[in-house]
């Protein structure tokens, strides 16, 4: 059932529990996912980055296949197709093409600007009925080509977009996209704690998911985190299985190159990766 993203996490901050975003890349990504919020009776919400929208022929295609996917597959649990790091443009592509939320991030941009563009998007957003997150600081590394150096958000400036009606924060504290370098510091606790304190009930987001300890995660959504954002180690693990499955010369044997075999262990890997997240983030059985 596609919904907005508003309603899912405003239970889960009252819950105590977060709300997986899982990147999707491609069909199979999409159906395993899908399928395992169902089995999982979990919410989920599918995340697009501009490069990955790209990749699936843009924005349209990846709205049409996840509503019919969606029905065809029967699935009954709340799903909200959402823009990952969006750009001002790709926010109003997002709307057009049918998606049930938008992330602006305009974390790079002076924080006026920043304010001025989310708060246009919130009216826009909120008219159809799509929810829309905001960024403050920014997240460290690399996504789909979107860079951040990292610093770690102002808990004034966060209570200041909180204020405009966003429906959900991704705030600077540390995280950053991809594999975790070894002399990372880990999450900066105590910025999380004041900005929690000064943004109340708005549900926050922690991306960079990939790779941060369980007892880091856990302490995160005790302290106010509902959305946590995954996408390198959904990667990563269909990786290992697609090259253990050619490794073993399994391609080679019978009709083992059929893709439909061939990517059916990556296919088993991410739905493994996603379900011991979402038992993780304590979503399981919140649908
Ligand atoms: P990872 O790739 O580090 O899991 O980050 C995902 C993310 O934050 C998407 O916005």
């Amino acid at each position: 059932m596609l919904v907005s993203a508003s309603e899912m996490l405003k239970k889960a901050k009252e819950g105590h529990y977060a709300v997986g975003q899982f990147n999707i890349n491609n069909l199979e990504w999409t159906k395993a996912v899908l399928q395992t919020a169902q089995e999982c009776n979990s919410p989920v919400i599918l995340g697009v980055s501009a490069g990955a929208g790209k990749y699936m022929t843009g924005y349209k295609t990846v709205a049409a296949m996840v509503k019919a996917m969606d029905e065809s597959l029967g699935i009954t649990v709340p799903v909200a197709l959402h823009l990952d790091h969006g750009t001002y443009d790709d926010c109003y592509k997002c709307i057009e093409a049918g998606f049930t939320s938008i992330m602006f991030d305009g974390s790079h941009l002076p924080f006026e600007e920043n304010v001025e563009k989310t708060k246009e998007l919130v009216a826009k957003a909120h008219e159809l009925g799509m929810s829309i997150e905001a960024e403050v600081g920014s997240i460290g590394g690399e996504e789909d080509g979107v860079i951040g150096m990292g610093e770690c958000a102002d808990p004034a400036e966060c209570k200041s977009v909180a204020e405009l009606g966003i429906d959900f924060l991704a705030a600077g504290i540390g995280n950053i996209h991809g594999v975790y370098p070894a002399n990372w510091a880990g999450l900066q606790f105590d910025v999380l704690s004041n900005i929690s304190d000064a943004v109340g009930a708005m549900p926050l987001v922690l991306h960079g998911g990939t790779g941060i300890p369980d007892e880091q995660i856990t302490r995160a959504i005790s302290l106010g985190v509902s959305k946590i954002n995954v996408n390198t180690e959904c990667q990563l693990v269909f990786a290992a299985a697609t090259r253990e499955y050619i490794e073993a010369g399994k391609d080679q044997q019978g009709k083992g190159f059929d893709p439909r075999k061939l990517l059916a262990p990556g296919v088993q890997a991410i739905k493994d990766k996603v379900k011991e997240k979402m038992i993780l983030f304590g979503s399981v059985d919140k649908a």
